[in-house]
């Protein structure tokens, strides 16, 4: 079988390194506002899924994961107003301390949409983690708690993040060309 030749996911952005330096004080700083108690982490599918499987690791708390999903009606690259959330309803969240962790901060539309969601479920709090933050390219109020890395206004994979369902296991983040 022809082996395919991968794409070319542009020039590295953030290294390896730096990822492994930045998620260990997230986890410490988390650890620290958390202490002494147990929080349930909401992972969003699944671009979130490398960055939230190396930041639990880390946390050292009584942590409970599940899953998220939100899927955006728009033209594939802008999210749109309109989210759907889809989340495990087994998990209560009721009273419960809730950390979301997502990998990019982008619009806000999805943010929004997930930490309305999460709330219409009285939990004690809610709060938001992000690997990365587009400022720029914000449309609605909404802030993250945790915030790995700043980034231009770039389309960006890896670690977790794809483009048309490549380039989210390579280990670094990039900037697509
Ligand atoms: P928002 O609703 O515009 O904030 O979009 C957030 C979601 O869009 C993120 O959770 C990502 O799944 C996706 N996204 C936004 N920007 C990028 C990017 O540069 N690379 C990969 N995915 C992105
Ligand atoms: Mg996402």
């Amino acid at each position: 079988m022809a082996q395919a030749r991968p794409a070319d996911p542009g020039p590295v952005l953030i290294s390896k390194s730096e990822i492994a330096t930045r998620v260990k004080s997230l986890a410490d700083e988390i650890s620290r506002d958390y202490r002494g108690q147990r929080i349930k982490v909401g992972v969003v599918l699944a671009g979130a899924i490398v960055f939230a499987a190396d930041l639990v690791r880390q946390i050292g708390l009584d942590v409970e994961i599940f899953f998220i999903q939100a899927s955006s009606y728009g033209d594939g690259t802008v999210s749109s107003g309109q989210v759907e959330v889809r989340r495990d309803e087994k998990v209560d969240l009721a009273g419960a301390h809730v950390l979301v962790v997502d990998d990019i901060l982008d619009t806000g539309h999805t943010a929004r949409a997930l930490l309305d969601n999460l709330r219409s479920e009285r939990p004690a709090t809610v709060r938001m983690a992000t690997l990365l933050n587009k400022q720029s390219r914000r449309r609605v109020d909404v802030r993250a708690d945790y915030v790995g890395f700043e980034v231009p206004n770039k389309f960006v994979v890896g670690y977790g993040m794809d483009h048309s369902g490549s380039f989210r296991h390579l280990p670094s983040v990039h900037a697509l060309d």
